[in-house]
């Protein structure tokens, strides 16, 4: 297998609006990343993802981008931009920057005069319909409700937006669209950057005749995914980006590819095919979607956990990486989610950090995630800030779905669980701003915050920091092979990695009770290392061994 830097390190992703602010307008900013850089070497990451910073209206919190080549005013400016880069390389930290580039904000240059009129030379930097006897042009509806098509009186046309309104879908199709992508790329890469995590860049082709969905009898609109997910140009897109633009540097890229099994995950990643280094795949994050989808929330099975991790491994492994997560900014808290954020929170987030890390392939850390922060459940409406939440609770209640039901589903899956200010202290608003912070601090945040774990010398924090160096210390952790272990087991989740002659086995009890686990013959008369654990391990007695709560343990099994 390949060696890289990219395989080895460890990502942190950083939320500005939610990280940290350095002057009091109640929104993180770069100088407030950079006054915590130091806290994020002494975390031991070496690769930041910094989520979108360019000029934006923040419709969608700068998913949507009026300037690619400018800073978000209230983020800073590029003198920050080009400090915070100069101290990230004085700290061996690199930066990947997000790129968003299936859509542009409504308000960037090309859409305001593609707007103008049906010949302006950038009407085709955008996917303009004719609508159908005063319909939309077909029947897709957008990820945040409503149409994907708005009309525009002007030229008496409709634009596609799989997202908001005001993030109309560039024309992928459009060579000049193309030219115009890579150029910009090229400028943030010359610059000195090191990669690029590629928003939703799996839906950038989409299929010709733009063809209406299926529509079930309760639907308000048509589902269009299947012609726009992996669309019928979309490799070759990607690899004439690798040729012109990636391949020339030295550089991470990771592609948010939503709806995409192992099967096409491979066609991204396989490192023959020169598109991406690595691939976010989503089957995870709907594990405990129902068939409604998303905010139709079902429990999920530790074995269905375990299959989707083992498929991706296997359908990976030959010739491309996973990337491993179970949050980010559009997902809820994984300790709420995945683990319990009650009696067990220190011990289910750190059994789940266990998992990220001695699984193959490279961790992401979501900020605030090192300290075991939670879900946040505001009492109204008002209090919420994401577009998405806010168009769903809209458009759902007026088709006279229950309010206290939507807020049920808000809390256990809403974006703005994870946007909320990271808690760096008890003091007001958990010392992330002076001022009013743009969404309210998560109310636990005198029990849950940076300073307190700093502290503690059992806290989340240092179990990650140790988690981290011994991923550093030892190249199996990244490379070697893995081996299920008791697949059918629905309380414990325990396997191998193998490497030259070395074993590790891990074992992680995904349930709030004490837990039987009994190691396979072959291991019980070796001698174990135990590499680390979130409990008290008295002797390294491997047989028949009773996991507490939450329990995580990685064993060295020594050869002889
Ligand atoms: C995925 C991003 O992660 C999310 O935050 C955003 O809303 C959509 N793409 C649209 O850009």
């Amino acid at each position: 297998m390949n060696k890289n830097w990219w395989k080895e390190g460890v990502v942190y992703q950083i939320y500005p609006r939610s990280f940290k602010d350095s002057n009091g307008d109640g929104i993180g900013d770069l100088r407030g990343i950079i006054e915590k850089l130091d806290y994020l070497k002494n975390l031991g990451v070496n690769i930041i993802w910094l989520c979108p910073v360019y000029k934006s209206p923040n419709d969608d919190n700068g998913y949507d981008i009026s300037d690619y080549r400018d800073i978000m005013d209230e983020f800073g400016t590029k003198e920050d931009f080009n400090e915070l880069l100069k101290e990230m390389h004085s700290r061996d930290i690199k930066l990947i920057m997000d790129l968003v580039v299936n859509h542009t904000s409504d308000e960037h240059k090309w859409f305001v005069e593609s707007k103008k009129s049906k010949d302006n030379q950038y009407r085709d930097y955008y996917i303009w319909r004719d609508g159908k006897d005063g319909n939309p042009p077909n029947n897709w509806g957008s990820f945040f409700s409503g149409s994907a098509w708005k009309y525009d009186e002007t030229s008496d046309q409709y634009y596609l937006h799989l997202f908001s309104t005001k993030q109309p879908d560039l024309n992928w199709e459009n060579e000049k669209v193309r030219k115009e992508v890579y150029d910009m790329m090229k400028f943030w890469l010359d610059q000195g950057i090191d990669g690029f995590r590629m928003d939703v860049i799996n839906l950038i082709s989409k299929v010709p005749g733009l063809p209406d969905g299926d529509k079930g009898e309760d639907d308000l609109y048509g589902n269009g995914f299947p012609f726009t997910a992996n669309g019928p140009r979309v490799h070759e897109y990607l690899q004439e980006m690798n040729k012109k633009v990636l391949s020339k540097y030295d550089i991470m890229t990771v592609g948010e590819t939503p709806g995409v099994t192992p099967e096409i995950g491979k066609l991204y990643v396989d490192n023959d095919r020169n598109e991406l280094n690595m691939v976010f795949q989503f089957e995870m994050m709907e594990i405990d979607s129902g068939e409604e989808g998303k905010w139709d929330i079902v429990p999920w099975r530790l074995t269905t956990f375990k299959n989707i991790m083992y498929k991706w491994y296997t359908g990976l492994k030959e010739k491309g990486w996973n990337s491993l997560f179970l949050n980010n900014h559009d997902q809820p808290r994984m300790v709420s989610r995945f683990g319990n954020d009650k009696k067990y929170r220190v011990e289910s987030a750190k059994m789940l950090a266990t998992f990220l890390h001695t699984w193959q392939g490279t961790p992401y850390i979501y900020q605030g995630e090192e300290i075991g922060m939670t879900n946040v459940e505001f009492k109204n409406i008002e209090d919420y800030r994401d577009i998405e939440i806010i168009n769903m609770f809209k458009e759902k209640s007026e088709q006279g779905i229950d309010k206290d039901v939507l807020m049920k589903a808000i809390y256990a899956k809403g974006r703005d669980n994870a946007r909320t200010p990271i808690q760096w202290d008890s003091s007001n608003n958990a010392g992330f701003t002076s001022g009013e912070p743009w969404i309210a601090v998560n109310p636990n945040y005198k029990e849950i915050n940076v300073e307190k774990a700093l502290e503690d010398k059992n806290s989340i924090f240092y179990y990650y920091q140790k988690l981290i160096k011994l991923r550093k210390e030892n190249e199996i952790i990244v490379y070697g092979d893995l081996e299920l272990i008791d697949r059918e087991n629905e309380s414990i989740f325990a396997y191998a990695r193998n490497y030259n002659d070395e074993k590790l086995i891990v074992i992680l009890n995904f349930y709030g009770e004490n837990t039987k686990f009994k190691f396979h013959e072959d291991f019980q008369d070796k001698k174990v290392n135990l590499l680390i654990s979130n409990y008290e391990v008295e002797d390294n007695n491997i047989n028949d061994i009773i996991l507490r709560p939450y329990e995580a343990r990685v064993y060295k099994i020594n050869s002889k």
